[in-house]
């Protein structure tokens, strides 16, 4: 009997030795430890030993249960080591590695001059109305009394598409006759903000590509006194009540009569200067009262309605804002530029 047990111990201990993982490991507790496994069975029969007998195997069959015991533990915590440090080593997280910062964006400088134009305007109770910016030749200078040949066009050098009569619109002006027809005959009080392109040679106050917000109000008493107040009003609250402004009489086929509006020189102070070529003054818009002729084509009867619109230049507001003397940095995209905004 006691050599059994002997036995049954080192058996147990070589199974023990064999265990890899936590699974076997319960299956070996379960069949050398468990209340059927053959050491426990002893333990059964004792009862049946002579009293003689009873005690050194009584003995033995606990000692050999306290070292099995013992081993298992043993043997559990080493499995549960080594299954830690294979996942430290498995899922490996280095917190000493700098963290990565978060590249913090910002708007283009134009994209809020924009936003802050729609808010004065908005204000004003205008609503902004989109339209496209490739146009067909009808809409960019037929309808705004701009005939083919007529040298008018001069003021607007064009990018053609290759179908016919396609083109990419050289100001927003066409988006008039756009809101007209959709909501002739009522009044309209709208700001068409949006890209322009021309043929052009660069330079430091022109691009080839721009933006305009047109302006248009249309109603049954509007008057020049009104134009002249809502934009004198509009740069006040863009620039500050101490804005100088200036209107200028002009020229444009689709508003009688016409003006352009000056904002005085930022960098000379009005004293003349390279930037305003001498005058003192930047032009930053043109506006006038739409003239009978685009009334009509919008819809409207220029006998019952009158109205006026502007395009003003935000690019140009932009660079008056911040003092930034090239219109290309803006769309230059060099980052060293766009992180002072
Ligand atoms: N469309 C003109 C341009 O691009 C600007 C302009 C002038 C718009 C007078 C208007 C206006 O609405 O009334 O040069």
């Amino acid at each position: 009997m006691l050599e059994q047990i002997e036995k049954l111990e080192q058996q147990a201990l070589a199974d023990l030795h064999a265990v890899q993982d936590e699974d076997a490991l319960q299956r070996w507790k379960v069949s050398h430890l468990g209340r059927s496994s053959s050491l426990m069975k002893t333990f059964d029969q004792l009862g049946s030993l002579s009293k003689e007998e009873r005690p050194a195997i009584g003995r033995r069959a606990n000692q050999a249960k306290q070292a099995l015991e013992a081993a298992f533990n043993q043997q559990s915590d080493r499995l549960r080591q080594q299954t830690l440090e294979r996942s430290l080593q498995s899922e490996r997280l280095d917190v000493t590695l700098p963290g990565r910062p978060q590249v913090r964006g910002r708007l283009h400088p134009i994209t809020r001059t924009l936003r802050q134009i729609n808010r004065v305007f908005g204000d004003m109770g205008f609503q902004v109305f989109r339209s496209p910016e490739v146009e067909t030749d009808e809409y960019n200078f037929e309808l705004l009394n701009i005939p083919a040949h007529h040298p008018a066009r001069d003021m607007w050098d064009t990018f053609h598409t290759s179908t016919p009569g396609v083109l990419l619109r050289t100001h927003t002006s066409p988006g008039q006759i756009h809101v007209m027809r959709k909501y002739a005959p009522e009044p309209i009080r709208v700001i068409l903000p949006g890209m322009c392109y021309r043929y052009e040679q660069v330079s430091a106050r022109k691009d080839t590509q721009f933006n305009q917000v047109e302006g248009l109000a249309i109603g049954k008493n509007i008057t020049m006194s009104d134009l002249k107040g809502t934009l004198t009003d509009f740069t006040r609250r863009m620039f500050g009540e101490q804005v100088r402004t200036r209107f200028r009489a002009s020229h444009f086929p689709f508003t009688e009569p016409s003006a352009e509006m000056d904002i005085e020189c930022f960098l000379c102070q009005g004293a003349g200067c390279g930037v305003c070529s001498g005058s003192g003054w930047l032009e930053i818009l043109g506006c006038g009262m739409v003239h009978p002729v685009v009334m009509t084509n919008g819809g409207y009867d220029p006998t019952k309605f009158m109205g006026y619109a502007f395009g003003l230049g935000p690019e140009r507001i932009t660079m008056l804002l911040h003092q930034i003397e090239d219109i290309r940095y803006l769309w230059g995209n060099d980052i060293r530029f766009l992180e002072q905004f």
